[in-house]
């Protein structure tokens, strides 16, 4: 294990609700694979509460070099440890070494394709079916589009074994005003589900007021 330097602490004396008692004690992995939308792995780590290991694939640093300029290490700096895709040898690729739940964010369509055949050749894909086979949260945000039957019967084969699949796509009624807010919907929706309470992007909660009076826009007024 690789060891963060500058690792989140929980700060001494400070009274926490039930709610985020319980997510500070939470231990997640993160896997950052070979997809567009290293930003949604980057920001999760950056929001998640508690402990967080993260792995990092060497087709996803390519990607967070030509998507945001940055390397490996700025990635594993928003976790508390890291550990290269190939360390078999990790402790968490054993089921006997417990962590809370696991996020594959993005998740390419080749290692959600590989772990929905129970192949196993990487610290990934073999956290994945740890995580299947001992029953723990495991969410996989997929970004491809469009997707073949190959892999729509592969993402139904997961939904089936306990996975989570959830396609990166983030949604317009928050009425976002920049890729940012895009972002933080799409993190807030994995935090969800990862059952983290969050505030990330503005919740549903029915259509708007039309706007009265004079200076309402036509739209509104119809
Ligand atoms: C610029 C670039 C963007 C890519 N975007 C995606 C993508 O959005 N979704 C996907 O499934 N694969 C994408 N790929 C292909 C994967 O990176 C490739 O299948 C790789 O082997 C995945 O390896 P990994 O899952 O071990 O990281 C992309 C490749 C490149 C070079």
């Amino acid at each position: 294990m690789h060891e963060t330097p500058h690792a989140e602490t929980v700060p001494s004396g400070k009274v926490y609700c039930r709610a985020t008692t319980l997510a500070l004690a939470m231990n997640t992995v993160v896997a950052v694979t070979g997809a567009s939308g290293i930003i949604y792995g980057l920001r999760l780590l950056e929001n998640l509460p508690g402990n967080k290991t993260v792995i990092v694939s060497d087709d996803a640093a390519m990607i967070a070099k030509a998507e945001l300029g940055i390397g490996k290490r700025d990635i594993y700096a928003e976790a508390d440890s890291h550990y290269e895709n190939d360390e078999m040898y990790a402790p968490i690729a054993s089921g006997s070494v417990k962590f809370d739940s696991m996020a594959i964010v993005p998740c390419s369509t080749s290692t959600m394709s590989k772990i929905a055949c129970g192949i196993a050749d990487n610290l990934t894909t073999r956290v994945a079916s740890v995580a299947l086979k001992e029953r723990r949260r495991l969410v996989m945000v997929i970004r491809e589009t469009p997707l073949s039957s190959i892999h729509l019967d592969n993402m139904h084969k997961l939904s089936v074994a306990g996975a989570t699949v959830m396609p990166a796509c983030p949604a317009f009624y928050p009425s976002p005003r920049s890729i940012d807010d895009m972002v933080n919907f799409m993190v807030g929706r994995i935090m969800d589900e990862l059952g983290v309470e969050n505030d990330l992007y503005r919740r549903w909660s029915g259509p708007r007021k039309p706007v009265t009076g004079s200076r309402g826009s036509r739209r509104t007024r119809r």
